[in-house]
């Protein structure tokens, strides 16, 4: 049986049919889509590299079934800067050094920038910090990235 949803994805609407309701988000993003910004990391909800917003919200794209987005607007890495310009996020990344393979990034930047709509305080760094513990660097480039995030929600 094959299940028909609609989602607007960076502002484009995609009507979809899926043959397996067990598709991730993640792997419809990437695998139907080809929206390979969003990286897989973990595959179940520990690294944060596939976070995306859905209607305005983070949320970790791996743990989420695309059946259930049905009507969603999401916005992933590719819609932070729609016309080629760095998005501010993306712009203080690059500034205070906020990455090394680069490979976690988009997620970082896509949970901070979901952090900033929740109103997060760019001169709380503690609350920075915390707001963005659920997103791993290998590199352990986590001093660049809260300064990033706090840059960035001034
Ligand atoms: Fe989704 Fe790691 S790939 S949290």
């Amino acid at each position: 049986m094959t299940f028909s949803i609609t989602l607007t994805v960076n502002g484009t609407p995609h009507h979809l049919a899926l043959d397996d309701l067990r598709v991730t988000l993640l792997d419809l993003l990437r695998d139907r889509l080809g929206l390979t910004g969003t990286k897989k990391g973990c595959d179940r909800g520990q690294c944060g590299a596939c976070t995306v917003l859905v209607n305005g919200r983070r949320l970790n794209a791996c743990l989420a079934l695309a059946a259930q987005q049905d009507g969603a607007e999401i916005t992933t890495i590719e819609g932070l800067a729609p016309e080629g310009r760095l998005h501010p996020l993306q712009a203080a990344f690059l500034e205070h050094d906020a990455f090394q393979c680069g490979y976690c990034t988009p997620g970082q930047i896509m949970s901070a920038a979901g952090l900033i709509a929740e109103g997060a305080d760019g001169a709380d760094i503690e609350r920075i910090r915390e707001g963005m513990s659920g997103n791993l660097c290998r590199c352990g480039a986590y001093r660049g990235i809260a300064r990033a995030v706090a840059a960035a929600a001034q």
